[in-house]
């Protein structure tokens, strides 16, 4: 019987993660800590939560005592800690919080399981879900291979390159069995819709404007969230200690054309004649440091891990436009209260 600690499990990746480590290891004990921010929604897990090897725990990765003392009272032998501050944007207005979240709260975790373990690193696993964004921006061509230098833009890119450059101080200092994966853009159901694709299948059922940033050129490697979950799950099972992998779709499209193709199927689904919603298309002012493309070069994990994506973008994409329309009263829970106000500061005025 293992114990594993997820971190973020009531997020957007983390549910789907959550939910397939609880189905496919009936005798792993899952135990999912968040703290429940605007992005945390149990809504996601309702399908699992009443499964026996399911526990849910309400808590915060900043608090160090608090998470001290989970360490000491279930005595984890694997994380997987996706709990993060996760938008570029909102790291562009409040910094100190991807700082607090994604730094701090990745060093408790550490130091817990640094403390906790204490030295007895057999069976044992700290596995960091991380994001291409450390890598910075690439041009017209070329990859991000898990060799290319840390080079991160954003606050938020920053704050995950930093957790990471912790995890890996923890592998070389203390001998702790570390693993490290950074992906591409994830899509699929139940992510927060203040990212690209849920906030526009939502604007488009709205009828309104499309905020497509600075020329739309921007280019970014799509991959299905169940496929990444499928890589988490291989990855934890399978790396080794020390080890990075990059995790990405193969599926790299310019915003403006992903838009126009969103554009094209929710149009269809919604009934309206053909190209209806692309007077919603609205140029606004770029993204402050807007990295131009991301690519990733899956060599490794193909390779070694023989993973790819399962899921066909056209197959994926179409999935995912079906579940947000299935879904009116998730969409209507999560863009009330305060959601209406962030909308109000990051775009009116743009
Ligand atoms: P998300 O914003 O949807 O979910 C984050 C979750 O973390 C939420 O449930 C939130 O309540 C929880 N959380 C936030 N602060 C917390 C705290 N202090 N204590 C406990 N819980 C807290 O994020 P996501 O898009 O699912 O991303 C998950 C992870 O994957 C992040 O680490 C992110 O950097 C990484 N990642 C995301 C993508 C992507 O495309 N979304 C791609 C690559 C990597
Ligand atoms: O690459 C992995 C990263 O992908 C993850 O680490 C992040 O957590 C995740 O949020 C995502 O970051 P992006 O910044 O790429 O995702 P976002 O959906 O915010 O934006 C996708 C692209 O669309 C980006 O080029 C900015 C652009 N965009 C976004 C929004 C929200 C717009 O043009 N208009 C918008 O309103």
């Amino acid at each position: 019987m293992r114990k594993i600690l997820i971190t973020g499990g009531a997020g957007f990746i983390g549910s789907h993660v959550v939910r397939r480590f609880v189905n496919n290891y009936p005798d792993y004990e899952i135990y999912n800590l968040d703290s429940l921010t605007y992005a945390g929604n149990l809504e996601n897990l309702k399908d699992i939560d009443s499964k026996p090897n399911y526990h849910f725990i309400k808590g915060d990765i900043e608090d160090a005592d608090f998470i001290m003392e989970i360490f000491q009272k279930y005595q984890f032998d694997g994380v997987i800690h996706l709990a993060a501050e996760s938008h570029v944007d909102r790291s562009i207005t409040n910094p100190m919080q991807f700082v607090h979240t994604n730094v701090l709260g990745t060093v408790h975790l550490l130091n817990a399981a640094r403390t906790i373990w204490n030295g007895n690193w057999e069976g044992k696993k700290y596995y960091q879900i991380s994001t291409d964004e450390v890598y910075g921006a690439l041009g017209d061509t070329g990859a991000f291979q898990e060799t290319t230098p840390y080079n991160p833009h954003s606050p938020y890119s920053a704050a995950k390159a930093s957790a990471d450059h912790f995890v890996r101080a923890y592998h070389d200092t203390y001998g702790m069995p570390t693993i490290i994966s950074n992906c591409s853009n994830n899509y699929g159901p139940n992510q927060f819709p203040e990212k690209l694709i849920p906030l526009f299948i939502n604007n488009i059922k709205n009828n309104k404007p499309l905020p497509v940033y600075g020329k739309g050129i921007n280019v970014r490697d799509w991959l299905y969230v169940e496929d990444h979950a499928e890589a988490i799950d291989l990855i934890f099972h399978k790396a080794k200690p020390g080890d990075t992998y990059n995790i990405g779709g193969n599926n790299e499209w310019r915003n403006i054309d992903l838009i126009k193709k969103l554009i094209e199927i929710m149009d269809r689904k919604l009934g309206r004649p053909e190209g209806t919603s692309l007077n919603l298309i609205t140029y606004v002012t770029d993204r402050a440091g807007h990295d131009l493309r991301y690519a990733i070069d899956p060599t490794k994990i193909k390779n070694e891990l023989g993973w790819q994506p399962k899921v066909k973008f056209d197959e994926g994409f179409e999935k995912t436009v079906d579940w947000y329309l299935a879904n009116e009263e998730w969409f209507n829970n999560v863009t009330s209260g305060a959601y209406v106000d962030y909308y109000k500061k990051m775009y009116e005025g743009r």
